[in-house]
């Protein structure tokens, strides 16, 4: 029989992450059956956003690239949709694999569905309510557009029962009979895989930094929201700072491109004295070993970052939300997580809080480590079908 061939679809940083689970699998399970194309949109361009991960995480050079670079919204996605629509219609793929909320995953959605290429979307289901968050237009999109639909978490399944997606289709599975799983999340696949890994190949990291084992703040930053309302970045960042002076904790800050140009036009002083500080350890964009290694040795993670949330709870940390809203609503019920939104108040009574609660616990709320094998063996079954 001849091979199946399967469109893995690309472009910002944590799809790239997803994608190295699907691809372990392929070319663990698969070699002889599915030919793996990858298609990475250069939506994310810089090294330490893109090409760093396809080295450690050893995933193939991309097939393809279509260079599109940043641009506003509509000419970002406008410009993948063209460069994926070429690509589709030249290596003619049985499936196509998209993940996340990115505008790479609806372009990829977008062009796919219309070439009448099924589509499997890796974390399907995920809902803030916010429209007002370009995320969650390209998660709705993304979703009713696709044929297979991988829910991560039940709130993630129920959402899309909830959007009228039956939970009891049988097969043949199409684009108006889509199928959805409850699959567990890659991430947490990624997790468990690359953990040992980490302290093994950069055990020196964390002394490079002078970043002590269960002392220090760890943040991210780089949502839309959080880096265009300057106030909310400016509140957020004096927040961390005070936190890491009055408590004599270092703060650990590895920063999205976005938000040092952010902060390069709009307030160069606050960061400077990020660069300055001696409680500051400003960085940029770490690899994924590294971010583990930092995520399983710090004290607490203050993020806006999806994945960095749901990393927080697999390495049984605790975590402020730097937002008013989550998608991952079970960390935040469960205790693990609070929203504390960009308000300084909250920021910090939620650090004192967090510090002094004891007996978290630190549920499986993200399936058994195993959600790539069985995504797989779903999008085979689809492509045989
Ligand atoms: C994108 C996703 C977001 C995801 C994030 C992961 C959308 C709408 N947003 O946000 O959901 O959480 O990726 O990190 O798809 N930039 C660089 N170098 C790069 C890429 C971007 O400097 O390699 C800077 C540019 O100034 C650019 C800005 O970051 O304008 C924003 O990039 P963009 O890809 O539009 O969105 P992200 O904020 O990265
Ligand atoms: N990450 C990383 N280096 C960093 C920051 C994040 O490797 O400097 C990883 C992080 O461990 C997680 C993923 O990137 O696996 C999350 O991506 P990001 O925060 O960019 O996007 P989101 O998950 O919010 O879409």
């Amino acid at each position: 029989m001849q091979n199946k061939k399967l469109l893995n679809i690309v472009g910002a940083r944590p799809q790239i992450i997803k994608a190295s689970a699907i691809s372990r699998v392929l070319r663990k399970d698969y070699i002889n059956s599915v030919d793996e194309i990858i298609l990475h949109t250069g939506q994310h361009y810089d090294r330490t956003l893109s090409e760093v991960f396809f080295e450690e995480l050893e995933i193939p050079k991309p097939d393809y690239n279509l260079g599109v670079g940043s641009a506003r919204h509509g000419k970002q996605t406008a410009s993948m949709i063209t460069g994926i629509e070429e690509v589709i219609l030249k290596e003619q793929p049985d499936a196509v694999i998209i993940y996340g909320d990115t505008n790479s995953t609806l372009a990829a959605g977008i062009a796919a569905s219309k070439l009448k290429i099924p589509v499997a979307h890796i974390e399907a289901g995920l809902r803030s309510f916010r429209k007002e968050m370009p995320e969650e237009i390209n998660r709705l999109l993304s979703d009713h557009i696709s044929t297979l639909l991988f829910a991560p978490t039940d709130a993630a399944l129920k959402n899309l029962i909830k959007e009228g997606i039956r939970p009891d289709a049988s097969p043949p599975f199409t684009i108006d009979n889509p199928k959805i799983f409850l699959s567990g999340d890659i991430m947490y696949d990624n997790s468990l895989f690359f953990a040992d890994l980490a302290e093994k190949k950069i055990n020196g990291f964390l002394k490079k930094l002078n970043a002590e084992p269960g002392n220090y703040i760890l943040a991210t930053i780089h949502r839309q929201k959080n880096t265009d309302i300057i106030e909310r970045l400016e509140t957020i960042l004096q927040s961390l700072i005070e936190l890491s002076v009055e408590h004599n904790i270092l703060l650990v800050l590895p920063l999205h491109p976005r938000t040092v140009h952010v902060l390069e036009k709009e307030n160069p002083e606050l960061l400077n004295r990020l660069r300055k500080a001696s409680s500051v350890k400003l960085l940029p964009p770490v690899t994924y070993l590294e971010m583990i290694l930092l995520e399983k040795n710090a004290a607490i993670i203050c993020t806006d970052s999806g994945g960095v949330q749901k990393e927080a709870h697999f390495f049984r940390r605790p975590c402020l939300v730097l937002r008013s809203e989550t998608e991952w609503i079970e960390l935040v019920k469960n205790g693990t997580a609070l929203l504390v939104d960009a308000e300084k108040d909250r920021i910090k009574e939620g650090y004192i809080n967090m510090m002094n609660v004891r007996g978290l616990s630190y549920p499986g709320f993200y399936g058994n480590g195993k959600a790539a094998e069985f995504m797989v063996e779903e999008v085979m079954a689809l492509m045989l079908q």
